[in-house]
């Protein structure tokens, strides 16, 4: 049915429905949607059959509950590896790929629209909800939430980039307002969202809680209307966060299509129902129905291809079995091995012996809307023992016997928090004797110690022992490791299950070998045992800066001032985001952007740059020049000229993740980057300076392989 008719056919009151969601599902009264644990719905219009659609998150997996009463059927989803690891593949190819398997469980379990890809930028390595997001580089977030988005909206359902915009923190996450100049936004915090509404034209957006620049975002007209529908000529719908803003009038106005979840009253006794305000407005001539029909149609658009107002039958049994092979794939392309000295992969009949609790309470992602109710999760522990690796099973005893006792403990509980998710407080790591790991430094030929962390949705992590730092028990514990373990020339690996940077650099020295694990999904122990064992070479790079020092960020600002209750954030460090800061100001990171090892090593030759119209050609060959097979993830950095506008060291313009070489095999890489995409914000335009570009051909950031030089004349490109 054509959208037009249907707006044609609607009263003024049905239009408002339309507007606003129904409340929270299956809380403060609301009944349940049919699809228990959706986190909204639209108001159903019986008189024209138009039914209501629901929307679930989210980034790492389908959110909706896995059981209901009375019903013998589970409905649990895929837990695929966090965002930021999905980035560490620089693989479009398989994000796209994650992206369908989701997007067939939204389908298949009766939802429309999940509420995915997340991508604000890591601005700052605390902020709660980076494991959600991708990267601290707006090209690398931007190609892959496109490819996301178009794996997801190939099944038929709907997309959602979220959160628009500059929403890089949790602390008072609802009213902070984000101060930040324009060129900060349109170079770093709105590019990747650029990228993607013009890759992949995702259904849907959500506007961000925050203020920005001193408006609440989805109640910011210049960037709902002016940048993101009228520049970027996005045609799908904006909805709002939960409860976000505090005047649906002015998000209506402002291009702020839908209100979500509804009934702001019921979590907010001060604030009145969206649907009378807006009703209110029209009639005091605040809002004109024009304006209404306008966000209407842009919902319209959207609701006529979802498979609720297709009456598709939906069979609630989508392809875990094949999801779960995508996970696994996607967990073993996002690995990044930090360091290796000659300690992996293991040998077939090398011992081992893993210390740390994150081997049986591994932590397969982090909490808050960005949390998935897998089927199952393989934990490190029996990813080890389903693949037959010798483990020393008296130790992994010792081990499960002390969770398992610890956890009956009144301190050590796990308790729920607002979400729902257990959170267990930490376990002290350091209660096995010296003694103890004498023994098992004698009959053992390898040391595993697996340092875990959870983070989530509504709190930001802490600069502090036990979060971004060590806490002292952990630090003992690889300290008495390395030291019995090395007395005897024996190698010890430290695995990070991590959903973000912690501080490495003063311990790294202790281990033979790091591995970023990341929090992989319900795959994470076969993935993990797979490639200790060498099954799986490591192929993934970082997508963020892993500094030597949390004092090194440049974000020092975060999370605003008052530092308690922070009212504003003042974005000082502008630009200079990630390796744009530590590279142009030369700060020395532990871990620098793009930097990953791999079980073989890489050539890079035959550099060849030209251009062609309005594109860049960038050619060379990367071979395979170790003993193993592996795939190898080129970095594309332009240096521009100095001229009128300030630039960074350098910035990523382009990336190309080879296909599995094999020793001496090698890939001629031939990319193509717009000129226009060398160009800086002055304020008003885009402009392409004159002058000398270097182009600068990488394994990582601070590991280039390739130079090649070349001229332009300026260029300026109006909004
Ligand atoms: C989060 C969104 C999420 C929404 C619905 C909000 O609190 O910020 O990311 O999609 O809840 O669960």
């Amino acid at each position: 049915m054509d959208p037009n008719e249907i707006l044609s056919q609607l009263t003024l009151e049905e239009k408002v429905k339309l507007v606003v969601g129904v409340g929270l599902p299956g809380l403060f009264g609301n009944p349940h949607s049919k699809v228990v644990g959706v986190a909204g719905e639209t108001h159903t219009i019986s008189r024209l059959n138009i039914p209501s659609i629901r929307l679930a998150d989210g980034p790492a997996g389908l959110r909706i509950n896995p059981v209901r009463e009375n019903d013998p059927h589970t409905y649990h989803a895929t837990a695929f590896p966090i965002a930021s690891m999905l980035a560490s593949t620089w693989n479009r190819e398989i994000v796209e790929e994650v992206g369908r398997a989701m997007g067939e469980e939204v389908r298949e379990y009766g939802v429309d629209i999940l509420l995915a890809p997340a991508m604000n930028i890591h601005r700052n390595p605390l902020c709660g909800r980076n494991f959600e997001y991708y990267s601290e580089d707006p090209v690398l977030s931007g190609e892959m939430a496109a490819a996301f988005v178009r794996g997801v909206q190939s099944q038929g359902v709907g997309a959602c980039l979220k959160h628009f915009a500059a929403n890089n923190q949790e602390t008072n996450r609802f009213t902070v307002d984000t101060i930040v100049s324009e060129r900060a936004l349109r170079e770093i915090y709105l590019k990747g969202f650029e990228i993607a509404v013009k890759k992949s034209r995702p259904w849907t957006v959500m506007s961000a809680y925050n203020k920005l620049n001193g408006k609440y975002c989805s109640q910011n007209e210049w960037l709902l209307k002016k940048v993101l529908k009228k520049e970027w000529k996005f045609e799908g719908f904006v909805m709002t966060d939960w409860y976000a803003g505090d005047d649906p009038v002015a998000q209506l106005k402002s291009g702020n299509d839908m209100i979500m979840p509804g009934k702001v009253y019921q979590v907010n006794p001060q604030r009145k129902d969206e649907m009378e305000e807006i009703l209110q407005g029209i009639r005091e001539g605040k809002l004109s129905e024009e304006e209404l029909d306008e966000c209407v149609r842009n919902i319209l658009n959207v609701l006529v291809k979802c498979p609720s107002f297709k009456n598709y039958s939906y069979s609630n049994r989508p392809n875990l079995e094949a999801h779960a092979k995508i996970a696994y794939e996607a967990g073993a392309e996002g690995l990044v091995l930090l360091k290796n000295v000659r300690a992996l992969p293991l040998n077939e009949n090398d011992r081992i012996a893993i210390f740390g609790t994150g081997q049986i309470e591994t932590v397969k992602g982090g909490t808050g809307s960005g949390d998935t109710h897998p089927r199952y999760t393989v934990s490190i522990l029996e990813g080890f023992r389903e693949r037959t690796l010798r483990i020393d099973e008296e130790l992994a005893k010792t081990y499960e016997d002390y969770v398992n006792t610890m956890r009956q403990k009144e301190e050590y509980k796990p308790r729920l928090d607002q979400w729902g998710t257990q959170i267990k407080p930490k376990l002290p790591e350091d209660f096995l004797s010296e003694e103890e790991i004498e023994k098992l430094a004698e009959r053992n030929d390898v040391a595993i110690v697996v340092i875990s962390r959870i983070s989530g949705e509504g709190y930001d992590r802490k600069p502090v022992k036990g979060d971004y730092y060590l806490s002292d028990d952990e630090l003992r514990l690889v300290r008495l490791v390395s030291k019995i373990f090395h007395r005897r020339g024996k190698r010890v690996i430290a695995l990070l299950n991590v959903g973000g940077p912690i501080e490495v650099a003063s311990w790294r020295d202790e281990v033979d070998a790091m591995m970023l694990v990341w929090q992989a999904g319900q795959e994470t122990g076969r993935i993990v045992a797979d490639a200790i064992a060498g099954r799986i070479n490591p192929s993934g790079k970082l997508p963020t800066t892993f500094p030597m020092d949390y004092s090194d960020v440049p974000s020092w600002s975060f999370p605003g001032e008052p530092r308690q209750d922070p009212k504003r954030v003042v974005y000082e460090e502008d630009i200079y985001v990630g390796y744009r800061y530590y590279d142009t100001f030369g700060v020395e990171p532990a871990y620098e952007f793009g930097f990953g090892l791999s079980y073989t090593k890489f050539d890079y030759s035959d550099l060849s740059v030209s251009v062609e119209n309005d594109t860049l050609k960038v050619s060379f060959t990367v071979k395979n020049i170790g003993e193993r097979a592996g795939k190898e993830i080129a970095q594309i950095y332009v240096k521009a000229p100095k001229g009128k506008i300030d630039k960074p060291f350098q910035e990523l313009k382009a990336f190309h993740k080879t296909k599995n070489l094999s020793p001496n095999e090698e890939e001629r890489i031939v990319l193509e980057i717009p000129v226009r995409d060398l160009a800086s914000f002055d304020g008003e335009r885009w402009i392409v300076e004159n002058g000398e570009y270097e182009l600068r051909v990488g394994a990582s950031s601070r590991d280039i392989r390739l130079k090649g030089q070349l001229f332009l004349k300026e260029r300026i490109y109006e909004l």
